[in-house]
């Protein structure tokens, strides 16, 4: 959007006020329509049998068993969302966060319960290790200056045998979300030397150490034990460094790009669709963000879905072609009932 603008005449001539009285004319000049094709709906999948657990910080978002996922999946398939995003919660944890590159995982069943059910379903998965360690770092850790920190290039060994047993499970897009350096060229490299170079992958290209991911921390139980993600998150005072993360994800390959978390920073959105035109951008409207909402509408102080269109609008505006949303759902519905 460009804000040159200046006024080509003044009023009476002028009344901007014309173009917002028919409300057939309000939708025809409207920019910023919210579609389906390009929201993305997350689902948390936890071991155990019959399980439908909702999530204690975000209501209205459940925890489910892979014999459960099913009714989950015709759900979100029945109201015409094409793309999910899967988090796993697996039973055993460790320090190197095996289950998520075991042929068994947590993921690598629920993959495969997708593409048995809804083969149609885009299948993303979150290629990390915070919810598979027993520390909840996003890697291998070590000591460095009497601190515990993620071991960088360890991960990427890791990562890249995480991404490629997805994508044997049956996942169509890798999203890898640990900010470690050089994940994208790792995880590229793996996919190919197994024939998976038809594989996209969708990087968490900027992601802040926000403190916006306590409501997420508490659906997949992946707090930390000890130290910060402080040294591999972004600072969020350092909005600049996400253009220098993202022109180095594009450059390690990655197909689409990502700014999280979405609403507090709009300006980072902005910034990097200028800068990147030509690259799918999404934008990650995190945990907390939703529960900030639900809570907001359950005291009356806002209307719900108003105030989720607007916000959706926000995203848009400032230059997101995707939406990963916890209410994905909820605007399906509202879209179907206009
Ligand atoms: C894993 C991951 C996280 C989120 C997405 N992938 C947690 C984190 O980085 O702490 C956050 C999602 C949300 O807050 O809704 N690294
Ligand atoms: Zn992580």
């Amino acid at each position: 959007m460009a804000y040159n603008h200046f006024p080509q005449g003044v009023f009476p001539t002028v009344r901007l006020r014309r173009l917002r009285q028919h409300p057939g004319i309000r939708r025809m000049v409207s920019q910023s329509s919210i579609s389906l094709n390009q929201l993305i709906c997350p689902i948390f999948v936890t071991h155990g049998q019959n399980i439908c657990r909702e999530v204690s910080t975000m209501p209205g978002c459940f925890q489910w068993s892979i014999d459960r996922l099913p009714e989950e999946l015709d759900t979100i398939a029945q109201l015409g969302i094409s793309s999910i995003l899967l988090f796993g919660i697996p039973a055993e944890k460790d320090a190197v966060g095996s289950d998520s590159y075991s042929d068994n995982g947590i993921i690598q069943q629920a993959i495969r319960v997708v593409k048995k059910h809804h083969p149609e379903l885009v299948v993303i998965t979150d290629v990390c290790f915070c919810e598979y360690t027993d520390h909840g770092h996003c890697g291998p850790t070590y000591e460095v200056n009497n601190q515990i920190d993620v071991d960088n290039d360890a991960t990427l060994t890791l990562l890249a045998k995480q991404a490629v047993s997805h994508a044997q499970a049956g996942a169509d897009l890798i999203a890898p979300s640990g900010m470690m350096d050089g994940m994208v060229t790792a995880i590229r490299q793996g996919l190919d030397q197994h024939q998976f170079q038809h594989i996209p992958i969708m990087s968490y290209s900027a992601k802040f150490a926000s403190s916006l991911y306590s409501a997420f921390r508490a659906a997949v139980d992946s707090g930390l034990s000890s130290g910060n993600r402080q040294s591999y998150q972004m600072d969020p005072t350092a909005g600049a460094q996400a253009l220098r993360e993202t022109a180095l994800d594009i450059a390690e390959g990655a197909d689409m790009i990502m700014v999280k978390p979405a609403m507090h920073y709009l300006d980072v959105v902005y910034a990097i669709k200028q800068q990147f035109p030509g690259v799918p951008l999404a934008v990650y409207s995190v945990g907390s963000e939703y529960a900030m909402y639900k809570a907001a509408a359950k005291v009356g102080a806002i209307n719900e879905q108003a105030c989720v269109m607007e916000l959706m609008a926000s995203f848009k505006r400032a230059g997101a072609d995707i939406i990963i949303t916890y209410y994905a759902k909820n605007i399906a519905k509202w879209l179907k009932e206009q």
